[in-house]
């Protein structure tokens, strides 16, 4: 198995990763959008094939948060003073995934230390957000216990089927 940062000819395989594995599906020049602004943020989990080639089996796809609104994890409509704080750089983890028989073996923390190492090194993060659904156990699990993220608030009907999400946030207080 191999992590390596995430290149434009991986976007297909990362692209069906995504479809196996989560609801939430993308189209290509979202990946491409990804990929050709923050190239350091993205990886890849590989596995060599037969005809001496490889096949991504996971992958992290982040940017750095360009959208000033979405500073410190969209304060509170009325909360007029949080609206006006200045803007800090921070990453956002938009989506993780493993394919089913590669999980549990360590990658999805991996390919997501390796994501926030490169925010603070190359673009000075301050922070990492994130949204996982209320009932993706798997997934708290690697953010709050293993990566030590905090959940900030709950979005409410967050996700298409209405489901609510848990908008998390790590502070990058040293490298880790
Ligand atoms: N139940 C409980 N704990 C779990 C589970 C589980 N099903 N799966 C992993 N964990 C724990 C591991 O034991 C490990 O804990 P430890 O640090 O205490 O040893 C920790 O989570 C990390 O495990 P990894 O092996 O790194 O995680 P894995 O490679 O299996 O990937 C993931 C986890 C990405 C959530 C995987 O299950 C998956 O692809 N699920 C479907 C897609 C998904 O839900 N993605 C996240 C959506 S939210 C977003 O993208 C921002």
């Amino acid at each position: 198995m191999n992590i390596r940062q995430a290149r434009t000819e991986d976007l297909l395989g990362m692209q069906n990763c995504n479809l196996s594995n989560l609801p939430e599906n993308y189209v290509l020049k979202f990946y491409l959008y990804h990929a050709l602004s923050w190239p350091q943020l993205s990886y890849v989990a590989t596995v060599p094939t037969d005809d001496g080639g490889e096949k991504i089996v996971g992958y992290v796809m982040a940017k750095m948060e360009d959208d000033p609104a979405n500073n410190a994890i969209q304060p509170d409509e009325n909360d007029e003073a949080a609206k006006n704080e200045p803007f800090v750089p921070h990453g956002h983890i938009t989506s993780v995934s493993v394919m089913r028989t590669y999980r549990r073996m360590g990658l999805a923390a991996k390919l997501m230390r390796q994501s926030m190492r490169a925010m603070t090194e190359c673009f000075g993060a301050k922070y990492v957000s994130l949204h996982v659904r209320e009932s993706n156990k798997a997934a708290l699990h690697l953010y709050r216990d293993s990566l030590k993220y905090e959940v900030m608030k709950v979005e409410k009907k967050y996700y298409m089927d209405g489901e609510d999400a848990y908008a998390m946030k790590k502070v990058f207080v040293h490298e880790d």
